[in-house]
């Protein structure tokens, strides 16, 4: 399974990039208004240390729109996958943009219907937002699993990327289900490293070898 940093500041990504475990970065708008830098730079900065894909959004919702956009993400660095939100004319955008060899994202996905028609168009990746459905009272995961089932169903080359990855819990879910890629807030991120009983072992193992007084072998 890849895992994705979801975050648009060049220094918490780097942070995380640097443990060697992270093959992706996702952007949106929003994150992009948090870090209080010009826009350019940022995606400049996160694109001349990330060696993979990194997902920009477009800001228009027209089909003109969109497909003038993508075209000038795509420009940008060869690792950009643009990102179109799912919308009937962001589905024929992204149908033309796979014409066109530029690599696609469809974000905003909420339903297994939804998933298909981006798989359908061409899309590299589809995101389901598993965080902000389970908002609103419903099982992410469900729908998750039944894109996975999809996709799988109809080898469609689009990526399964589960994306608003919150908790541990999502991320290990994500996997047991078989996503081929989870996008993860760096506060799940780090929530998922720590464990309290690895932090109390650790702590029992240096304090017995401390009081034997043996030395260390190295
Ligand atoms: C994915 O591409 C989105 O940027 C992201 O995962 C949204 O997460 P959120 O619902 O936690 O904002």
């Amino acid at each position: 399974m890849q895992i994705f940093i979801d975050s648009a500041d060049p220094a918490e990504i780097r942070k995380y990039y640097e443990l060697g475990i992270i093959d992706g970065v996702t952007t949106n708008p929003s994150l992009a208004t948090k870090v209080g830098r010009p826009y350019r730079e940022m995606v400049d900065e996160i694109l001349s240390f990330v060696n993979g894909p990194v997902s920009l959004e477009v800001l228009g919702t027209t089909y003109d729109e969109m497909l003038r956009e993508a075209r000038g993400l795509s420009q940008i660095n060869p690792n950009v996958y643009v990102k179109i939100p799912m919308l009937p004319e962001g589905i024929k955008v992204v149908k033309a943009l796979a014409a066109e060899g530029i690599k696609t994202n469809v974000t905003l996905v909420f339903s297994p219907t939804q998933a298909l028609f981006a798989a359908k168009a061409g899309a590299n990746f589809v995101s389901p937002f598993i965080g902000r459905f389970d908002d609103t009272g419903h099982d992410g995961m469900e729908v998750l699993k039944e894109i996975v089932q999809i996709f799988k169903n109809y080898q469609f080359p689009a990526k399964v990327l589960a994306a608003s990855i919150r908790s541990p819990r999502h991320l290990a879910e994500a996997a047991i289900i078989g996503a081929d890629i989870a996008t993860v807030s760096p506060d799940a991120l780090e929530k998922s490293f720590k464990h309290p009983l690895t932090d109390k072992g650790l702590q029992a193992f240096l304090d017995d070898f401390k009081k034997s007084g043996l030395q260390p072998l190295v």
